[in-house]
């Protein structure tokens, strides 16, 4: 691979399939960047909840109002901010938001303001020093960064990543959002066709660390 080069990787998959695990370990590896969308959206979601806007008066408001979106990293992650402030892991994961986070997710207005965002975020990953970046959630190789340098897909049955959730201390019904998430009308849940696909039920994570590993290296 050529030293300089900042690698791009587009990471998908459904509720519990172990993208946030894997990026999580293969970024420190590597010293690249996390991005989890998935907290853009609850962070978005969170943001609306405590405004007493539902998900069909976002619309609305955004018309008539702009929200400050800003970046804050911490170790090898990057958060996002709105209106200066950012949500703790406490607040954007719990039973709460697992039920509320598809039906704003689903909102085109609410997609197409964290477009650029998260596109930008690869530049900002580079200018702050980091060798690369892995951006994970449901359409980041389809839309996001279509021309990312690697697309993975990550996939387990379902029972697999219910009890995956439940040991995480979650209450998630995630074949709800699981359906939600990919029958929507914008960027739905979708294996992007030029994705390595791998079945994260099959193997350990040191396991799905090395092929990551293995594609990585095989870049250049
Ligand atoms: O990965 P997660 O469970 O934290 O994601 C929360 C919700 O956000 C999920 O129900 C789907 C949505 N999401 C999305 O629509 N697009 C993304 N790129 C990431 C997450």
């Amino acid at each position: 691979m050529s030293k300089n080069k900042y690698i791009i990787i587009a990471l998908d998959g459904a509720a519990g399939s172990g993208k946030s695990t894997t990026a999580k370990a293969v970024c420190q590896k590597f010293k690249y960047i996390h991005v989890d969308t998935g907290l853009h959206y609850r962070s978005l979601c969170l943001y609306f909840l405590n405004k007493n806007i539902s998900a069909d008066k976002v619309c609305d408001y955004l018309s008539c109002n702009s929200i400050s979106m800003n970046s804050v990293i911490d170790d090898f992650s990057v958060y996002l901010s709105l209106d200066g402030h950012h949500f703790s892991s406490e607040q954007l994961r719990n039973q709460e938001m697992n039920k509320n986070v598809s039906y704003y997710a689903r909102l085109p207005e609410l997609r197409n303001l964290l477009l650029n965002y998260q596109r930008d975020l690869c530049a900002y990953g580079q200018k702050s020093g980091f060798s690369g970046i892995i951006m994970d959630g449901r359409d980041i190789g389809s839309v996001v960064l279509p021309d990312a340098d690697l697309k993975f897909f990550l996939h387990a049955d379902l029972s697999i990543r219910q009890q995956r959730r439940s040991s995480d201390g979650e209450t998630d019904s995630i074949s709800g959002r699981d359906k939600l998430d990919s029958t929507r009308k914008t960027a739905p849940l979708v294996c992007p066709a030029d994705a390595i696909s791998i079945n994260t039920g099959l193997h350990t994570i040191d396991h799905v660390v090395d092929l990551f590993s293995q594609h990585i290296l095989s870049l250049g």
